[in-house]
């Protein structure tokens, strides 16, 4: 309906005004503010909104997001956006084209957190931005970056830490990379959207010190040293009102207080009030509706839109739209290097890899192994949902990346388990898969094996490897079942460890995962675990290079891997056992608050969500409460060894640096990160975190015998806790300790400082609306 207002406008004003038509402003760079006031009421108000999603055949590129409204008549023309942070989404074939449009399927998120290495993170952003330029699109909906606040939200995948400073940071090197190519980057969804279910009108409670030290902190660090074109509102609510229509939360604190300049977008059809959201200064609504146009003109019409809010929301539309390619009038030829861009897959894909234990069996030296596990020829590369790029595309499996490192790979199992894969294929999906799905199809159950079959494997093979594999998506949340291994993957480790042990023979165990699992009850029955996470479509080569020892690993965990779900505090407010997973997908048909059930009481965790572990998310948890873990944040192992030697710290006004000399002191080339964390003092009377990251750093790939020394940076600031009485950043003066650690739980050398006060008054906004009941140490 929207779309013929529109050409019926288009073509009376094409009738009355030719000659003012010609003479019309056209947009350039710098004469925004006389386009804005060339253009109608109506032209305004569809600008600020979407032009409906491209999933169908006859889309300019088929399967993307949407785009921009075109007004030709003063220059502007439609700009396209797609997801997602692992690729650009779209789909490889269209109608009556022989060609094909294959990007590339670059490593989940979590794998790049893992390599906690800004370069790295940059080298991604950069290949996604450079492929949606070469594909023709301007703008990608990506990086996602919402804090890992339980293990089982549905998109951790998608995600990058438990931590702000590392998402904050990793997602910075993306956004950087990406808007590098000239490519719009859209950093999402802003923000406190750490659940799937009901992820359309659940309300997320939490206090403004954990908002502004956890939740914001990600995006403000992130905002402040990549500066991106767009922000992607969420679906929840905040305290009170949908994240979108809050304009204490994008106005108050995102533009007035950090500064920035950038364009709002909604994520797709969240909110119910679309004059709230212009109100609050969200410039645009995707993918657009006839309801939010109808609103709009009318409140725009009547003054409770003052015209002056919508030329804002109008300007900075525009202020987007002369950044891009199809403004430019960029030529693309569909042709990126992909080349290129499987190299850095695989090689990012293999820095992201963490070596979580070795009982010296890894790098393999045994040329012949014996797969084992559905995962192990079923690799998943990533989760499903508009978090990843287009079905079709080609996987390097596990199987092919071993054989390419030359190892031999014991053949009846690839036999037994294609047919058991055929089979559980049959019984899972008896009448064929969906052609999509955006939360995760069901995975096989594992196959057991007889004594016999066992004992040929272990005859035929120097070692046996076991995938498991976890697989996570869009608009559900998996369940605390999924994080423990079903009965089938228990006896498959028990039978498969106990034959080759009886042997001699050592057992390798490949997590190819989505978010953290159990590894504390059976990791004991094997030699070696390695978390692959999700690598893209070079993950067979990279898990190869690394049990090869090709590549040595230097990926540390993003995240904890708790002992059992509900170890964290976070995990008491959670939907972690809500059946109706269908609860996360009401954006599909367009949420809308008459269609929201109306007679049910508010269900907590499923409507309204508390976050009473407040700033104790993640390690912050574990470390100051001293819980034990399976795996702390920042763990990694390698196949060399480190010493860190001459730490010092040096101040200069109000900024310290910290530097330690990293020495490889093993007999294998290794790269090493080195975490800095840094303990307040007086951290308990404080209620403030044991310690907190402050900064890392990652040396080159050094050479046995070979020494680095890196320098880490923080500023007094960067150790404020937000005092809520005050409404203030606050860092009290006295002696802190520069904790250089090698994981959450290790330090490895210590320097201490004295630190003057430091005070920042902020607006007191962003209150919860309801009484949290908030953990203290
Ligand atoms: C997702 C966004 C995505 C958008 C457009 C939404 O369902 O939450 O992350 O960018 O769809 O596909």
């Amino acid at each position: 309906m929207r779309y013929r207002v529109s050409i019926v406008t288009i073509a009376v004003v094409a009738l009355c005004g030719y000659s003012l038509r010609c003479s019309a402003q056209q947009l350039r760079a710098d004469n925004i503010d006389e386009v804005v006031k060339a253009m109608t009421l109506e032209e305004k108000c569809h600008l600020v909104l979407g032009c409906g999603m491209h999933f169908n055949d006859d889309a300019k590129f088929p399967g993307t997001a949407g785009s921009t409204y075109a007004i030709p008549r003063l220059g502007i023309p439609a700009t396209y956006c797609a997801d997602s942070q692992q690729g650009l989404r779209m789909s490889a074939t269209r109608a009556w084209d022989h060609n094909d449009y294959y990007p590339t399927d670059f490593v989940a998120s979590m794998t790049l957190a893992s390599t906690w290495d800004r370069e790295a993170a940059f080298r991604v952003g950069q290949g996604i931005g450079n492929e949606v330029r070469e594909f023709g699109l301007d703008w990608i909906l990506s990086p996602a970056m919402n804090l890992i606040r339980n293990p089982l939200c549905g998109r951790n995948h998608e995600y990058y830490s438990e931590d702000p400073y590392l998402s904050g940071t990793i997602a910075a090197g993306y956004v950087r990379g990406v808007q590098s190519e000239g490519t719009a980057a859209c950093p999402k969804h802003f923000v406190a959207n750490n659940q799937e279910t009901n992820r359309n009108n659940n309300i997320s409670q939490v206090s403004q010190r954990a908002l502004r030290e956890i939740y914001l902190r990600a995006f403000e660090i992130m905002v402040k040293e990549s500066d991106p074109w767009t922000i992607m509102t969420s679906y929840n609510k905040l305290n009170g009102p949908y994240a979108l229509q809050n304009r204490d939360l994008l106005t108050t604190i995102v533009r007035d207080e950090w500064g920035w300049k950038g364009m709002y977008v909604s994520d797709w059809n969240a909110g119910d009030d679309a004059v709230a959201a212009m109100l609050a200064g969200n410039d645009m609504l995707q993918p657009g509706q006839d309801k939010q146009y109808q609103a709009i003109f009318e409140a725009a019409q009547n003054g409770t839109l003052p015209v002056e809010v919508l030329d804002a929301n109008v300007k900075r539309i525009l202020e987007y739209v002369v950044k891009t390619h199809n403004f430019k009038g960029y030529k693309y030829d569909n042709n990126p290097d992909l080349k290129a861009h499987a190299q850095t897959v695989r090689e990012v894909g293999g820095e992201g890899i963490v070596l979580l234990s070795n009982n010296g069996i890894l790098p393999l030296t045994g040329k012949r192994v014996a797969l084992f596990g559905c995962t192990s020829y079923d690799w998943i590369s990533g989760g499903s949902g508009f978090g990843g790029t287009s079905v079709g595309h080609y996987t390097v499996s596990l199987v092919e990346g071993l054989r390419a490192a030359d190892y031999e790979v014991y053949k009846p199992l690839i036999g037994v388990y294609t047919q058991h894969l055929a089979a559980e294929e049959k019984r899972l999906f008896p009448t064929g898969r969906p052609p999509f799905s955006i939360t995760p199809p069901a995975r096989a159950d594992e196959k057991q094996f007889t004594a016999e079959e066992l004992h040929a494997a272990v005859e035929g093979s120097d070692v046996a490897i076991i995938s498991l594999g976890r697989k996570s998506g869009e608009a559900a949340d998996r369940s605390e079942a999924d994080f423990y291994l079903k009965e089938g993957e228990k006896q498959l480790i028990k039978a498969v460890s106990d034959a080759y042990h009886a042997k001699g023979k050592k057992v390798v165990a490949l997590l190819d995962i989505c978010s953290p699992i159990d590894v504390a009850s059976w990791q004991g029955q094997v030699d070696a675990v390695v978390c692959t996470w999700q690598g893209g479509q070079e993950s067979g080569f990279a898990v190869a290079d690394v049990l090869s020892g090709s590549v040595n690993p230097s990926g540390k965990l993003p995240m904890t891997f708790p002992v059992n779900y509900g170890d964290a505090y976070a995990d008491k407010n959670f939907p972690a056992n809500v059946d109706d997973k269908t609860l996360g997908a009401m954006f599909m048909w367009g949420y809308d608050k008459d269609s929201a059930p109306k007679e049910r009481q508010p269900q907590k965790d499923i409507d309204f969500t508390n976050y009473e572990e407040d700033i104790y998310v993640g390690y912050r948890y574990f470390d100051s409460f001293g819980k034990p873990v399976a795996y702390p944040f920042g763990f990694g192992l390698s196949y060399t060894t480190f010493s860190y030697t001459d730490a010092a710290c040096s101040v200069d006004g109000d900024t310290y640096t910290v530097s330690v000399k990293v020495t490889n002191t093993g007999s294998r080339a290794g790269r090493n990160v080195v975490e800095l964390f840094v303990a307040a003092p007086n951290s308990k009377k404080l209620n403030k975190p044991v310690k907190e990251l402050r900064n890392y750093a990652k040396t080159r790939l050094l050479q046995p015998g070979e020494s680095q020394t890196v320098t880490m940076k923080v500023k007094t600031s960067d150790l404020a806790s937000f005092n809520e009485k005050a409404s203030a950043w606050k860092t009290d003066a006295g002696r802190y300790d520069f904790l250089i650690c090698s994981s959450a739980s290790q330090v490895e050398a210590k320097v201490s400082a004295n630190v003057k006060s430091w005070t920042h008054k902020v607006h007191n906004v962003m209150q919860p609306n309801v009484k949290l009941q908030l953990l203290r140490r």
